[in-house]
């Protein structure tokens, strides 16, 4: 094939330069940069990363404009109805499905790695019992590389995959030790011969004084939320991982960077901040187009939250998905059940702003979070514990972007540069003289 290069003018200096097209095998094309500064002393100006590709990437692909996602080629709905979140996660790391006794020895692994360290209890009973779980969530998963320090060459693949199955296996039982603590209840250990989902739901509402019968429909309903959620390409909390973890920082402590980037309502926020809006609007007995109008008014701050995307500027397919199982899952429940309500709000909601000029104009569709919520609620997972169950579906995510960069020998570590808009040189005035 022969090379594609893009002429770039400048029109200060007169130069010309042929920079590279870079052909990836799905999406646009990148024009590759790297000679710029070199050639011609100038920076590229791109807040956001709106139009910058930070890496080379096997792992996941997303058409925005399409609205498809698909991990490692395979599209989020074949996966979502017919494989299992542990299968995705062998998947996302190792590229390929496994086959029989790869998923079999796979699970198996991460069931033997699900319990912490006996020291870590007293990492949890060190914080209030009101902290966020995502406080404690942070700070418990940067903890971990206190406890695995000798087995951290993260040059190593194989160390790496056992850093990653360490995660992977160990994150159900953080998450839910942050809420147990919490709640002031006692710690339930994980038990190897349950599912992913089901152990994690387990640990979550079982007492050890009685026996517990996870709802399979539940534990089905988690699962594939956990797929849903698995990886997304370069988001914000990704890229942090990618960017702690590229001044070869521990694997751990690159994670934790990670949650805390998910942590804001921009990013995986966003599912608890649908909640507290819906309820807000029940509450308020104020009619739906008041709150489209906020929405809409540039001067007020109020957004739809669970409505709009960086990427997608069609319907999130992740958000398809969801309304489906939140209709399973809600017909579960009793139907005076209060979260009945909020769903139908949301349905409402949805289809108010879908054909409203203003959300039409600007292509704002329900993202994965807006049906999210009503889901794990009806689970009996609680408002401060969503963005934990984002983080804990995201993990895997988080762990093969991070094993790819340290495979990947064109991978440096990450320096963006500025355009300086401070004062220039001027000297120091002594105190007495300003
Ligand atoms: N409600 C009302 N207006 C909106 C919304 C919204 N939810 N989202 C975007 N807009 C408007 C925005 O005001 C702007 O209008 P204008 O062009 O007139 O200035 C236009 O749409 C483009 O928005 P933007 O802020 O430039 O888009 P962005 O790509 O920077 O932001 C976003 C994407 C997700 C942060 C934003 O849509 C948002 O804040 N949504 C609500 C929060 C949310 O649901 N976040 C979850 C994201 S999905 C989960 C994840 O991947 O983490």
């Amino acid at each position: 094939m022969t090379k594609q290069t893009v002429t770039v003018t400048d029109n200060v200096s007169g130069k010309q330069i042929d920079f590279d097209l870079l052909s990836p095998t799905m999406g646009p094309k990148a024009i590759d940069i790297r000679k710029l500064y070199k050639e011609l002393g100038y920076f590229t100006y791109d807040p956001g990363y709106l139009a910058t590709a930070s890496c080379t990437s096997a792992i996941t692909y997303l058409d925005g404009d399409k609205g498809t996602l698909m991990y490692r080629g395979y599209p989020i709905e074949q996966l979502a109805e017919q494989s299992t979140f542990l299968e995705t996660c062998y998947l996302l790391f190792k590229g390929e499905l496994p086959n029989a006794a790869q998923k079999q020895d796979f699970e198996q692994v991460i069931a033997r790695h699900s319990m912490l360290h006996d020291q870590m209890q007293f990492f949890f009973r060190g914080f209030r019992r009101d902290a966020h779980p995502m406080a404690t969530m942070v700070g418990v998963v940067g903890a971990l590389s206190a406890f695995y320090h000798e087995d951290l060459n993260i040059q190593d693949p194989v160390q790496r995959e056992r850093c990653a199955h360490r995660l992977i296996a160990k994150m159900p039982t953080i998450a839910a030790w942050s809420y147990r603590y919490s709640k002031g209840l006692p710690f339930m250990y994980p038990l190897n011969k349950l599912g992913y989902a089901e152990n994690f739901l387990r640990m979550m509402f079982a007492v050890p004084t009685e026996e517990y019968e996870v709802d399979p429909l539940m534990a089905k309903a988690l699962d594939v939320i956990l797929i849903l959620h698995a990886d997304h390409e370069q988001n914000a909390s990704t890229s942090t991982v990618r960017l702690a973890g590229s001044s070869e920082a521990n694997p751990y402590a690159a994670t934790a960077a990670g949650i805390a980037s998910l942590w804001g309502p921009a990013h995986g926020g966003a599912n608890e901040a649908v909640i507290r809006m819906l309820q807000e609007m029940v509450d308020s007995g104020k009619p739906l187009q008041y709150w489209i109008d906020r929405a809409k008014d540039k001067d007020d701050r109020f957004r739809l939250m669970g409505f709009g995307h960086r990427v997608y500027k069609n319907y999130d397919p992740r958000a398809k998905i969801i309304r489906r199982i939140a209709d399973e899952v809600l017909a579960r429940t009793p139907a005076d059940n209060p979260h009945h309500k909020l769903f139908d709000l949301a349905r409402e909601l949805e289809q108010v702003a879908l054909s409203d000029e203003y959300f039409i104009k600007r292509s704002l569709y329900p993202n994965v979070d807006f049906y999210s919520g009503i889901i794990f609620l009806s689970m009996g997972i609680p408002l401060q514990m969503f963005t934990v169950m984002f983080a804990l579906a995201r993990t895997i995510g988080w762990i093969s972007q991070w094993d790819e960069m340290m495979g990947d020998e064109e991978s440096r570590i990450g320096r963006p540069r500025q355009l300086y808009i401070g004062a220039t040189q001027r000297d120091y005035v002594p105190l007495d003289q300003r």
